[in-house]
């Protein structure tokens, strides 16, 4: 059986494709629109995903979108008939009716007649299609599940259980109370206003002191049982309404709080103003209530089911400084948290989800990597290059393919560690938002001036946004501490103190870093960089941040020239073709790890 899962008309739509129980393809619409977090419907996604496996529409036998306008319409009508919010009746009623007509949609998008859509088209709940998108590709055979989120489909929170296929929902906290709104809203105030932004105070806030921690607390209380409401006097989005776009395009969402919280925290940023040491210390605030609040459920979620292995998911499960305390502050040993934990996750957990509805059959699938997406063989890519000779040289870099990829591997670790900056293109292009070793700007973690000159040079962006590292699984122990394996990059560890000063790049403010683990199983060639990077230097990571420049990821050859020769890499790998900048003499050569501490 063969299930097409479609995250639309939400924010980051997405598809996913699902033959037999086995996930093939999975991708975000935004990296073939060049729009973040792309919203409206996902044409292009189901598209790659068909071409990825081979298959036609026709093949399709159920379609599963990861939203249901019948989910609570009781409680809907409740809410709306006691509260009566304005703007959002119509935004929302708009989105409804987008989700309704969605079998008409599909079919046009793929060329099939609308009623033999109509009648293979499952509609899956949003919460439970998160609680899918964990449960039924991880490891555990029985686990607890909890995802936690902004909204969909009127809820904001729930968890439950897994027991081989079967997914309970046991409990669902609704609308208007949510911790990713509790999270948006002073992303908002902290001057970050775009979709999305909430990761940039999650790495602002290590820079500040939690000083405002009771006044934010009085925002959020916690009931018993795991339960939590809002104080609603803070909060606009339930009452005089938030306008959201979910269109094609770039998703957008109003201010959701009140002056209420400028009286309570002082002025809120503009966005073009600089950032205060209260705006730090008002994220670190945030991010100390936020941790408290997802502990709290999470910790209820672990006694009620008695289980210590955790599936995790939601907006809020990428908050990964909050994801690296579960097991130190609840009774979870394990949690698996699959790499699209936000809404384009959706789209993989309604598959399995109807999958699993469909045929009552035993789980067989654990997603042990993140590569889901196309990749580009090499002539496809020395085609590009060809096509871009004039630019190529326009740009003074010189071209070569390399025949042997061990030899190649070897030659970028050493430019890596002669501190030159590459852009990794290979093989099939992640799934979720992290690079993982695929399409990914690599850097030596050692040199404490690299950040800065990421940040400022290659992504033009905040200096103070942190880089991960992408660390052999095999040496975790010997850099971070108390840090289980993660090949998604989702959770946030301290550096080993006597380890801080050897690979600063990578080492936040707090001396924490947010680790990729790599291993010879789910990615043999990145592993084999950073092995030959190891033998060079003696130190097992490297710096791994996206392939982009205020950007998605890039997803083709295409893309990855074109950002390569606009801002300062020096290398570009793709396959086994180099593009190369001259090098800069002026920077200093960094020898062992043990000879660091005189050159820092
Ligand atoms: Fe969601």
């Amino acid at each position: 059986m063969i299930v097409l899962g479609l995250n639309a008309y939400h924010g980051d739509v997405s598809a996913a494709l699902v033959c037999d129980g086995r996930l093939v393809a999975a991708v975000e619409e935004e990296r073939f629109r060049r729009i973040k977090h792309c919203a409206g419907f996902p044409h292009r996604a189901i598209a790659e995903c068909l071409r990825i496996a081979g298959l036609d529409a026709a093949d399709v036998d159920l379609f599963a979108v990861s939203r249901d306008p019948r989910a609570h319409l009781w409680r809907k009508a409740l809410f709306l008939a006691r509260h009566r919010p304005s703007q959002t009746i119509g935004d929302r009623a708009r989105n409804i009716v987008g989700i309704k007509a969605l079998p008409g949609t599909i079919a046009e998008s793929v060329g099939l007649d609308r009623d033999a859509v109509r009648s293979r088209t499952r509609f899956i709940e949003h919460h439970p299609s998160h609680l899918a998108s964990a449960a039924f590709v991880s490891p555990f055979d029985q686990a607890a599940v909890c995802a936690i989120d902004g909204f969909g489909d009127f809820t904001s929170t729930s968890w439950g259980r897994v027991a081989g296929s079967t997914l309970h929902v046991d409990h669902r906290i609704f609308f208007p109370h949510s911790l990713g709104l509790l999270y948006l809203a002073l992303t908002q105030y902290l001057g970050f206003p775009k979709y999305g932004d909430e990761f940039k105070v999650m790495g602002l806030a290590p820079y500040g002191e939690p000083q405002y921690v009771q006044e934010i607390r009085s925002l959020v209380r916690l009931g018993r049982e795991g339960t939590f409401e809002l104080d609603l006097s803070y909060f606009s989005h339930w009452s005089t309404g938030v306008q959201m776009t979910w269109d094609d395009g770039e998703p957008t969402i109003g201010p959701v709080f009140t002056p209420k919280l400028e009286q309570l925290l002082g002025p809120a940023r503009r966005p073009d103003e600089p950032i205060d040491a209260r705006r730090e210390a008002i994220a670190a605030s945030l991010q100390v209530v936020f941790e408290e609040a997802a502990m709290h459920v999470l910790d209820h979620v672990c006694k009620a089911t008695r289980s210590t292995r955790l599936c995790f998911a939601g907006g809020c499960a990428m908050n990964s400084v909050a994801n690296g305390k579960i097991r130190e502050r609840t009774g979870f040993q394990e949690v698996y948290i699959q790499p699209a934990a936000g809404d384009n996750g959706t789209a993989l957990g309604a598959a399995f989800h109807a999958w699993h509805h469909a045929t009552r059959r035993p789980r067989d699938f654990v997603m042990e990597h993140g590569y889901w997406g196309p990749d580009f063989i090499d002539w496809e890519i020395a085609a590009v290059l060809d096509r871009a000779r004039q630019a190529i040289d326009q740009g003074e870099c010189t071209r070569r393919a390399w025949s042997d990829t061990a030899a190649l591997d070897a030659w970028v670790a050493g430019q890596i560690a002669a501190g030159r900056i590459v852009g990794w293109f290979q093989g099939r292009m992640e799934w979720g938002a992290r690079a993982l070793g695929n399409r990914s700007i690599l850097a030596d973690p050692r040199r404490a001036d690299m950040r800065d000159i990421i940040n400022t040079r290659i992504k033009f962006r905040e200096r103070f946004r942190p880089f991960a590292p992408s660390i052999l699984v095999e040496a975790l122990g010997d850099y971070f501490v108390g840090a289980v394996p993660d090949p998604f990059m989702l959770q946030v560890y301290p550096v080993r103190p006597d380890k801080r000063a050897v690979v600063p790049a990578i080492t936040h403010v707090d001396g924490s870093g947010r680790l990729q683990t790599v291993s010879r199983r789910s990615n043999p060639r990145y592993w084999n960089l950073i092995k030959a990077f190891e033998g060079i230097t003696g130190v097992p990571m490297l710096l791994n941040t996206s392939f982009n420049e205020n950007e998605p990821i890039v997803l083709r050859p295409e893309e990855a020239l074109d950002c390569f020769l606009r801002t300062h890499m020096d290398v570009l790998v793709m396959g086994n073709h180099v593009v190369e900048r001259a090098p800069v003499a002026e920077r200093t050569p960094v020898g062992r790890a043990t000879t660091q501490a005189s050159v820092m």
